[in-house]
């Protein structure tokens, strides 16, 4: 039996032994999959104690990822550009490779909702860890535009700056936001804390798709703001937290497993 785990801090409300053990039985893998709570001020010590064991790999949760960034040996592109990794690889000498899949499981979540993201103009809120992870994967899958608006703007303007060289990206005032663009998504973790962000609604018009990369059992403050506005669709953040483990399942397994039936079985459980 192979070992994986999830670190985090909180950790018993993560989905992850849930999704991972559902890829397993798909995939026909014996997996062993397991949250471990790891002390805030003791994540590599937790960590090096479950590779010493003969864990496989991890994935790493809040508030680790910029932890588990910075002692990884080798890091992929993505995971370099996002300053976070969400995904560890252990080889047999205990070296840690690093990756970040959460903006693949959005960017396949979108297109799964909204379409191919071709052409398409496309709004981030906010400028956080979880913005950043998904920059890349945005820039890579043919949009026309991104633009990156946050409540402390210098932040947005960083990340523009940043990922300047890798697609068309820019940051604009939030002040300065006057016009509909094909997708809004939310990054922000302000509707965690059951805040509201104050956003004009000319952003969104009849054809405006929104995201909120959080999700739960009821629509989530962002997507019910997007609905008062007209928006033309919107979708949660459930199926890019299935979309993330399976980008993760095929780098240990080679093997991309289906997340569709487990997305329906996890809001099934919410309900
Ligand atoms: P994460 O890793 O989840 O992205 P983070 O790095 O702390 O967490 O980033 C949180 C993001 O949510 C930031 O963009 C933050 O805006 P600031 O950079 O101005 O702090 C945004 N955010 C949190 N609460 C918010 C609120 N009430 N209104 C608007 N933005 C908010």
């Amino acid at each position: 039996t192979e070992q994986y785990a999830v670190f985090g801090n909180p950790i018993a409300q993560s989905k992850s032994p849930f999704i991972h053990a559902e890829f397993a039985k798909q995939t026909m893998r014996d997996i062993d999959y397991q949250a471990i709570l790891a002390p805030v001020d003791q994540f590599e010590s937790t960590l090096r104690a479950f590779i010493d064991k003969g864990g496989k790999g991890a994935n790493v949760t809040a508030p680790f990822k910029e932890q588990a960034f910075a002692l990884c040996d080798e890091l992929s592109e993505l995971a370099q550009l996002a300053g976070a990794v969400n995904t560890l690889s252990f080889d047999k000498d205990g070296r840690i490779k690093g990756d970040n899949t959460d903006g693949v499981g959005l960017v396949n979540d979108l297109i799964y909702h909204f379409g191919f993201l071709l052409n398409k103009r496309i709004l981030l809120v906010g400028a956080g860890g979880a913005a950043r992870g998904c920059i890349l994967p945005i820039l890579q899958s043919g949009v026309k535009e991104l633009v990156i608006c946050n409540r402390t703007f210098s932040k947005a303007q960083h990340l523009a700056k940043l990922f300047a060289d890798y697609g068309n990206v820019s940051a604009i005032d939030i002040e300065q936001l006057n016009m509909p663009f094909d997708i809004v998504i939310n990054s922000t973790s302000a509707g965690l804390a059951g805040q509201l962000i104050e956003l004009p609604s000319t952003i969104i018009n009849s054809q405006t798709a929104c995201y909120d990369m959080t999700y739960s059992k009821q629509v989530t403050l962002f997507n019910q703001w997007a609905q008062h506005c007209g928006a033309a669709k919107m979708a949660d953040g459930l199926g890019m937290l299935v979309g993330q483990a399976a980008k993760s399942f095929s780098l240990w397994q080679g093997i991309m497993p289906d997340g569709k039936p487990i997305m329906l079985k996890l809001r099934q459980q919410m309900s």
